[in-house]
């Protein structure tokens, strides 16, 4: 069994996390750890019909971001690395400055150090300096970092087209190749 920690945090997209979260629960052989931070629960309230309930129980584990002995704080926790989801600017500080004061910090720290895969959906429009600059140290760094950008070539119909899009390349991060994304072909 493969384990990935799912971090969401207070940025607006949470309609993302519940689409990596949706396609992770169709593998069988993978097993994920939700942490959300209380700004993502308060961005979710707003922003997913669903409601929070129903996200969290798209996970395998949920995990508190206050419970800082749990084992993905813990780089003897075998996992195969984490993807935060929206990834707020906030997060991305802490997680750029070492700054782990909750779990779901803790955990992104974690993979680093074991020099795991970290996948960062960031989001925030338009950047300044310190979040280019905070961006830039994590790609040097090594992680993926995929901003939830529009993408045209495909010819998206509607919203959840282009989250599905955001949502397999997360999922490519990690070596999970679904076949309903729309892979670029182009043969002259
Ligand atoms: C509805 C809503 C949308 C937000 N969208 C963003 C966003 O897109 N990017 C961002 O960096 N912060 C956004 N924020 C602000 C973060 O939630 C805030 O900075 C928070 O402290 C982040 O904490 P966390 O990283 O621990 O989740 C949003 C807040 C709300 C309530």
């Amino acid at each position: 069994m493969k384990h990935v920690i799912v971090g969401i945090s207070g940025a607006s997209g949470t309609a993302i996390a519940a689409a990596v979260l949706e396609r992770l629960k169709r593998e069988s052989d993978w097993r994920t750890f939700l942490i959300m931070t209380p700004a993502a629960e308060t961005t979710a309230e707003i922003e997913y019909a669903p409601g929070v309930d129903q996200l969290k129980a798209l996970a395998d584990v949920v995990c508190s971001p206050r419970d800082i002995g749990n084992s993905v704080a813990s780089g003897t926790f075998r996992t195969e690395g984490m993807v935060i989801v929206p990834c707020s600017m906030k997060t991305v500080a802490g997680i750029a400055c070492g700054y782990t004061d909750n779990l779901l910090l803790r955990a992104a720290d974690v993979v680093l150090k074991e020099r795991r895969q970290l996948t960062l959906v960031p989001r925030e429009a338009p950047m300044n300096v310190i979040h280019c600059r905070n961006l830039l140290t994590l790609a040097e760094l090594g992680c993926t970092i995929i901003p939830p950008v529009m993408t045209f070539y495909n010819r998206p119909e509607s919203i959840s087209d282009m989250v599905r899009h955001i949502a397999c390349k997360v999922l490519d991060s990690f070596g999970i190749y679904e076949n309903d994304m729309d892979r670029w072909e182009y043969h002259t």
